[in-house]
């Protein structure tokens, strides 16, 4: 889905700003970030290394403050962390002394035994973990480890889930398989994906728009409409058109 008319509009940042002190100066990080993001939606922040994206983030999380402005969710203002709003990190978060099943339900230890177990199984089946439930993540794969830490976010049902390059310290084939599995979740459980990358392809083959912003301080340059529908043909005169465009935001050529 994108974020035409009629859809809800689920996460609004309200010009936001933020710097940092750093070393008796201070350091502009964000500028002015007026964005509203639709419910369901999967939108994609890109942009340079330094400029902002996982302070973006972090702000939306409730981990950060903005200096400036704020940023509401379901129209009400994010003033700190929740667990309804849950993080998917490159650096595997899972919790190597627990099996795939024990990381997975941490989430949802308040809920009944059977919901537990009928929430677990649920993800596991959605994630392609069927048979690892009693592995420990050292006997997994990188790719099976992102998988457990998207069914750790899945599990939980949050507002919105933040991916920060979740997938970069994967090899370039996982990479590309797990985010045929990402879209496949997301369409089947809906649910809003703020999702960081530097990966000019990455963003193309998951975004319904992609936020570009600008080097440090970063501010928003364009918000492009991805406007193909999934699965998506890579060698599309249209995805290569948006691919140009996006280099072009970026300021960097593509060919070399
Ligand atoms: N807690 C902090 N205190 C001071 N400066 C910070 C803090 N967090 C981030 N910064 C600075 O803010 C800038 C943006 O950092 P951020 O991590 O948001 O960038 P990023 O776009 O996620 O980069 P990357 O693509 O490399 O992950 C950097 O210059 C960093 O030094
Ligand atoms: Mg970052």
């Amino acid at each position: 889905m994108t974020g035409g008319s009629g859809a809800r509009p689920k996460v609004h940042f309200e010009d936001v700003s933020k710097a940092f002190d750093q070393r008796g100066g201070t350091l502009s990080v964000l500028e002015h970030i007026e964005l509203t993001i639709f419910e369901g939606e999967l939108v994609c922040l890109l942009g340079p290394s330094g400029c902002g994206k996982s302070t973006l983030l972090n702000i939306c999380g409730g981990f950060e403050r903005p200096t400036r402005g704020r940023v509401t969710i379901d129209g009400e203002e994010v003033d700190g962390p929740s667990s309804q709003r849950v993080f998917v990190f490159q650096e595997y978060g899972i919790f190597p002394w627990a099996s795939v099943w024990d990381n997975i339900v941490l989430g949802i230890r308040h809920l009944s035994k059977a919901e537990q177990h009928r929430i677990v199984a649920e993800t596991i089946e959605l994630v392609g973990l069927e048979g690892f439930e009693k592995a420990y993540p050292m006997e997994l794969s990188g790719g099976m480890k992102q998988r457990v830490e998207v069914a750790r976010a899945l599990a939980v049902s949050p507002d919105v889930i933040y991916m920060d390059e979740p997938f970069g310290a994967l090899d370039s084939l996982t990479r590309l398989s797990m985010r045929s599995e990402l879209i496949r979740i997301w369409q089947e459980k809906q649910q809003t994906i703020l999702f960081v990358t530097h990966d000019v392809d990455e963003s193309i083959q998951l975004a319904d728009r992609i936020v570009v912003l600008s080097a440090r301080p970063g501010r928003i340059r364009e918000v492009v409409e991805v406007g193909l529908s999934h699965p998506r043909d890579l060698g599309s005169p249209e995805y290569g058109r948006i691919k140009n465009r996006l280099y072009e935001l970026l300021g960097v050529s593509h060919s070399v």
